[in-house]
């Protein structure tokens, strides 16, 4: 990391058309990491113009050649481990434990897209009428924009450039105003793995430009697809820009998870479970557990269990092993998290534990006594506060659960076998942890229900979304 770190576009390192810069501070003690160019408008056309040339060498570049360079990134992450965790915790926040896994996950996505563009086959179909064959082939949509969350500032990036350049796309990547370093160092990777220029693109800018950037990248008649990660009101904005022209669109959005611990579950691993879905990232997840619901005859028991761990976590600065919680991203979040527990106590809430700010973070929060018209069972917290409810029966759990207009992850916890067979049947959600926590990896689809997404990452789908299907129909056979 630099002092001051540039874009790249077309190959080069490039401070941009209006030379401006913003500040990158680290969200623990406000303090200054470094400047970062200022990108607009004209600067997105240009890396959008080198992405667009690149194309044509791109896709023409043989499957098993694009799996060299993506093994390649993988491995050059794996070695940095822990030079690239820090800068990711320096801008972020979050314990450098966690950033240490998301660089592993980061570069679990190169290693797997490396195997899957190998097999992006199509099909030969049986024709109907003789004198004819059918043939599908699978090709690349063309130009990639990436737009990237700060939650997961290197993983994010990671999950979308790898399955977009082993599908043969080439890519505008833009990371989020509060942490683009973990994305520019991503960018350095992939330029020293020898990916050639204009393949990979990389805008920075603030937020004063973040919205002209937005909308240059979903109406640009040479992008072919818009990926975003991020919240439900910027993704219905992009989706209706990119629809002018019927671009494909990847949507990642928020959710509203819900947790169910039913009473015939392991109460211990249930709790385990919760801890880990509800407190990682300091609950700035957009699958954390945002909505827990406890069966009221171990009600009693799994509170007392829970509010015991969630009263050792300590809040501070994730560079420094002794703290499992970091602060949150910006004041905006601090002051979002706040006024959902405020508002939430106000209409009859409890708070078990913690409820207020500390430090740029929050104290790690038990809510109870609840009604679901509080914001904080309604509205998506992105703070490590758990909203807890009782429930009397199976039917009333999933009836709650299913009552929202998101759907991205849903988890519960049960050891009644047909249970859980008709619960995870019934649950309205892209991703259920039956179980488990740990939904997200690159074998699996991520990817939500309802308002909370259109596509799937990772996996064997994740091609599909860079990729378009041609039908090839020979005749006078
Ligand atoms: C998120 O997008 O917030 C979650 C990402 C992940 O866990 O893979």
């Amino acid at each position: 990391m630099g002092s001051t770190e540039k874009m790249f576009i077309g190959g080069e390192w490039v401070e941009g058309a209006s030379r401006l810069t913003f500040i990158v501070r680290n969200p623990f003690n406000n303090e200054e990491l470094c400047t970062v160019s200022d990108g607009g408008v004209e600067d997105v056309r240009q890396a959008v113009d080198a992405a667009h040339q690149a194309f044509p060498l791109w896709r023409a570049v043989l499957p098993r050649d694009r799996a060299e360079y993506l093994r390649k990134i993988g491995d050059l992450l794996l070695a940095e481990t822990d030079r690239l965790a820090k800068i990711l915790t320096l801008e972020n926040g979050k314990p450098l434990e966690e950033a240490r896994g998301e660089i592993k996950f980061s570069a679990s996505f190169f290693h797997w897209f490396a195997e899957e563009c190998r097999r992006s086959y199509g099909d030969v179909i049986p024709s109907p009428v003789s004198g004819k064959e059918l043939f599908t082939i699978v090709e690349p949509l063309g130009v990639a924009a990436l737009i990237c969350p700060w939650n997961f500032p290197i993983g994010m990036p990671a999950r979308k450039v790898s399955a977009a350049l082993a599908a043969g796309c080439t890519c505008v990547i833009k990371p989020a105003e509060d942490t683009p370093l973990s994305t520019i160092e991503l960018v350095k990777i992939i330029q020293k793995a020898g990916i050639p220029q204009g393949v990979v693109n990389v805008i920075t800018c603030s937020r004063d430009n973040v919205q002209n950037i937005g909308t240059e990248l979903c109406t640009n008649p040479k992008v072919s697809i818009v990926s975003f990660t991020g919240s439900c009101e910027v993704g219905r904005t992009l989706y209706s820009l990119c629809g002018k022209s019927l671009k494909r669109v990847a949507l990642e959005l928020g959710g509203n998870a819900p947790f169910i611990i039913f009473s015939s579950a392991n109460l211990q691993s249930a709790v385990n479970g919760l801890m880990g879905a509800k407190f990682r990232n300091a609950g700035q997840t957009c699958v954390t557990a945002n909505r827990i619901l406890i069966q009221e005859d171990v009600y009693d028991e799994v509170l007392k269990m829970f509010t015991e761990q969630v009263k050792k976590l300590k809040v501070g600065n994730g560079i420094d092993a002794e703290f499992q919680q970091g602060p949150l991203i910006n004041n905006k979040q601090k002051e979002r998290v706040a006024r959902i527990v405020a508002e939430s106590v106000a209409k009859g809430a409890t708070v078990v534990c913690g409820g207020k700010q500390e430090g740029n973070g929050f104290e790690p929060t038990i809510l109870t006594d609840l009604t679901v018209d509080m914001p904080c069972w309604k509205e998506e917290i992105f703070g490590p506060v758990a909203s807890i409810l009782k429930f009397k029966d199976e039917a009333e759990a999933v009836n709650i659960a299913n009552n929202t207009d998101r759907g991205l992850a849903a988890y519960f916890y049960s050891s009644d076998y047909q249970q859980i067979s008709r619960v995870s049947r019934s649950l309205e959600a892209g991703m259920i942890g039956e179980n488990d926590v740990a939904i997200s990896t690159t074998e699996a689809p991520f990817g939500g229900y309802k308002s909370s997404g259109i596509g799937k990452e990772g996996s064997k789908y994740g091609l599909d979304e860079y990729s378009n299907r041609k039908l090839i129909c020979k005749g006078g056979l």
